[in-house]
């Protein structure tokens, strides 16, 4: 099989096939990024990637080329380059999809799988499958659902696996090529479905938007929650309870970010607005507005706890990532509260035990300190907002006040243990707590 863009989504899937025993070859137009996967070598932060890879090199049955000719020879094509948010407006751009297609066209033959794996807007993969009819090859569409920071895990033992295929003898045979491709996922119990090509797309859309949607509802109550007084971490852990609501994705805080869900609520509103039903998915532009909001509400609480004086404050942002087990600073809200606080004038000195490099090439006015205790040292406020487990768990209040000039302790990710850090003199502000 051929993997066709080796960035977060395809360098894993590479590695994981290759793990059950696949023949993969994993293409990709960035010849440094090849150089990296052929030495064994993750190009971005995973836990269990690297243990992939170089056994998968080792063994012969991965590998790595620039150049699209080594699809030639796959059975079966996946489709995992990026569909990032366009430069002029919301919709996602489709340029590298188009780009893979026009790579692997010359290289297909009669009988080949294309799967699309990459998030697009929905009709897209029809649109695909016209374009690759005359090969006598067939295209299926196969959305991705892993997580960063878990995607070893989530692609080999994915919740569901879902292939949508057009209804023809082709596509049956197609989906039957990927059922013998997931065979192990399967027998482990990861149910199988599958539906036609729009609904593939549209489920995967769906799913980021009904993450989205669920954490801007906790944020919003956490705005009710701050102006009635009330602790918007035990309304999460109540509701949580409720079997039918369910406590993950019900993290309050300063929000959401990455590569994947403000980029893929945006598009699938602008491809919702396309086909004529905006409307039916309007409240996508408030789940937005919210998590941005969420951002200023952050900066807005260091502000007030400095007593509206940040200029020249020395502030330690802990965390840089937009969430913990990741290297990954796109769209990251921590790195933006850190970036507007640099605005103001502060003097911000952001650690993370992961991002820094990502974050210091994005933004390289902001200092960096390469230790927690570093970046905690004289400062004059603590804000956290990247929940790793090194500022969760093993950060006490009485080490952090040791090394501080000022006992104020934000907290963007309601991650930390309010009565502790209060017990041992600090001002303590959640978001959406007492
Ligand atoms: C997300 C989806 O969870 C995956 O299923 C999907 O495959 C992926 O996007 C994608 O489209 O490729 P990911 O971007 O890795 O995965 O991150 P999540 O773990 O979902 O977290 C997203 C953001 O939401 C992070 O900034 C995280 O801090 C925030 N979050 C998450 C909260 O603020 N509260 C929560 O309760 C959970």
């Amino acid at each position: 099989m051929s993997v066709i863009g080796c960035g977060y989504l395809g360098a894993v899937h590479a590695a994981a096939m290759a793990s059950l025993g696949h023949d993969v070859v994993g293409i990709d137009v960035d010849e440094g990024k090849v150089a990296d996967l052929t030495a064994g070598a993750a190009p971005f932060f995973e836990p269990g990637l690297a243990e992939l890879l170089e056994d998968g090199v080792r063994s012969g049955r991965l590998r790595f080329a620039a150049d699209p000719a080594a699809a030639s020879g796959s059975e079966v094509h996946f489709l995992a380059v990026g569909t990032p948010q366009s430069d002029s407006g919301p919709a996602a751009d489709l340029r590298f999809v188009d780009a893979a297609i026009d790579g692997l066209l010359p290289h297909l033959r009669p009988g080949a799988v294309v799967a699309g794996k990459s998030t697009v807007p929905v009709g897209t993969a029809a649109r695909l499958a016209r374009r690759i009819a005359e090969s006598g090859a067939t295209l299926v569409w196969n959305p991705e659902f892993l997580r960063e920071g878990w995607a070893v895990h989530d692609t080999l033992r994915p919740d569901r696996l879902v292939v949508g295929a057009e209804d023809s003898p082709q596509g049956a045979a197609a989906v039957d090529l990927l059922r013998r491709v997931y065979a192990a996922a399967i027998d482990a119990g990861s149910p199988f479905l599958v539906t036609d090509l729009a609904t593939a797309e549209l489920v995967k859309g769906a799913a980021n938007a009904f993450l989205a949607t669920k954490i801007s509802f906790i944020n919003a109550m956490a705005e009710v929650a701050e102006a009635a007084g009330a602790d918007v971490t035990l309304l999460a852990e109540a509701l949580g309870h409720d079997s039918r609501i369910g406590r993950r994705y019900l993290g309050s805080g300063i929000g959401f970010g990455g590569g994947c869900l403000p980029k893929d609520i945006r598009a699938f509103a602008a491809r919702a607005e396309e086909l004529g039903r905006g409307q039916s998915v309007s409240f996508l532009h408030e789940v937005d507005a919210i998590n941005l909001r969420r951002r200023d509400r952050a900066v807005r609480l260091v502000v007030d706890a400095l007593g509206g004086l940040v200029f020249g404050r020395r502030i330690a942002v802990l965390g840089a990532a937009f969430k913990p087990f990741s290297d990954d600073v796109r769209d990251s809200p921590a790195l933006e509260v850190a970036v507007r606080l640099r605005g103001l004038g502060a003097d911000v000195l952001v650690t993370d035990p992961a991002a820094i490099e990502n974050a210091r090439a994005r933004h390289p006015q902001l200092g960096y300190a390469a230790s927690r205790d570093d970046a905690l040292r004289d400062a004059d406020a603590v804000v956290v907002v990247t929940e790793w487990d090194e500022y969760r768990r093993e950060l006490t209040p009485q080490h952090a006040g040791g090394l501080v000039r000022g006992r104020i302790v934000i907290d963007g990710r309601n991650c930390l243990d309010a009565e502790a850090w209060r017990a041992a003199g600090w001002t303590y502000r959640g978001m959406g707590r007492r």
